[in-house]
């Protein structure tokens, strides 16, 4: 079974890549390689044994798609291309309202015109917003976004299930992320932020490296038990085995199930910082700082659906994500040379 990747050299869809060659399927990546490097094809053929094809195009171009679809007969399609950055977002709407829903429309028209049936959507749990009570399972309102980027995942999701609700014959899976860190254990894959990383891990990476002078903590006041904030931090390895999981739920149902993948349990700014330096025995530098803009207590995710739906769960601890997070900024992260 052949499955297109779109944004298949980022962070999660390289992960993805991995498992699902590993699992026996052809995997086909697009990428218009706007925050991530062609060579990590390569990486992914020294982990898997096999290079998947790579098409540098964008993927909102309808021309180019259509050339891929015609070359490749494409079974399956899992969506990651896309803009991601909160605060670009707020900064330049238009920017990511047309870069995000176009890439999907294309996408789903191409589908539609070479008869391919299933849709794997990289949704995020900022569809949730600011949740009122944790753990949120996915019948939890969905639609308050706090940012234009969290409302393109939103609006996407809905131009899916109106699209599944149309055609009988539409299998899509919505997978709402919780907070993907960690590598693959091989060191050779993992995310490369472009200029000054927000996520934490990155965060926490870089200052232990020397290259932030320090981190950030924002916000010690949280109706939390530390003061800090809490989120679902989930293992990208295994994130990319929950996709491998839906694929496989989609090729014998119908319709648009939105499904989460977290780990189902909440971790603080301070409890993360303690494992990495406990993990790797290297010092975080760090201070605390004020509440960052648009940043909600806690958030961690119900998970009873993923394991009756997908029959899947997360499997690797907080200190499997801290290990493989700085053996991946080690060998090739910022500021080395890979
Ligand atoms: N944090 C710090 N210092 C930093 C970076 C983060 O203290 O330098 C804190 C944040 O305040 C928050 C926690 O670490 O409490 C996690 O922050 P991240 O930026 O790593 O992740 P978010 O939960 O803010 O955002 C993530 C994804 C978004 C997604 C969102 C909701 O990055 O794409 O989850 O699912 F929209």
């Amino acid at each position: 079974m052949s499955v297109l990747l779109t944004g298949g050299t980022g962070f999660v869809g390289s992960h993805t890549a991995v498992e699902l060659i590993n699992a026996g399927y052809d995997v086909v990546i697009a990428d218009n390689l706007s925050n991530s490097s062609a060579d990590v094809v390569d990486r992914i053929g020294r982990i898997t044994g096999v290079v998947p094809p790579l098409y540098v195009i964008d993927v909102a171009d309808k021309t180019a798609l259509n050339k891929l679809f015609d070359e490749r007969s494409i079974d399956a399609v899992i969506h990651f291309a896309g803009y991601k950055a909160v605060g670009e977002s707020v900064a330049r709407p238009l920017m990511y309202y047309r870069n995000n829903l176009d890439t999907a429309l294309s996408l789903l028209e191409t589908m539609e015109e070479h008869g391919t049936r299933i849709f794997v959507f990289s949704s995020s749990a900022t569809v949730y917003g600011d949740p009122e009570t944790v753990p949120i399972d996915e019948s939890s309102p969905a639609g308050s976004c706090s940012n234009p980027y969290g409302r393109t995942k939103y609006f996407v999701e809905k131009i899916l299930s109106d699209a599944a609700a149309a055609d009988p014959d539409l299998s899509v899976v919505l997978l709402r992320y919780f907070n993907p860190i960690g590598a693959h254990e091989s060191g050779l894959i993992g995310e490369l932020p472009s200029g000054i990383p927000n996520n934490l891990m990155a965060c926490i990476t870089q200052a232990a490296a020397g290259i932030l002078e320090q981190l950030s903590i924002y916000g010690a006041d949280y109706p939390t038990p530390d003061g800090t904030g809490v989120r679902d931090y989930i293992h990208v390895s295994d994130l990319a085995a929950g996709h491998v999981a839906a694929l496989r739920y989609a090729q014998d149902h119908k319709g648009c199930e939105a499904v989460n993948l977290g780990a189902g349990r909440g971790f603080s700014v301070l409890e993360v910082v303690r494992a990495f330096e406990e993990t790797t025995g290297v010092h975080v530098p760090r201070r605390f700082a004020p509440r960052r803009a648009g940043d909600i207590a806690m958030c961690y995710a119900g998970t009873e659906k993923a394991l009756k739906v997908l029959g899947w769960r997360a499997e690797k601890s907080l200190e499997d994500m801290c290990r493989d997070a700085w053996r991946w900024q080690r060998n090739c992260g910022p500021g080395t040379d890979p």
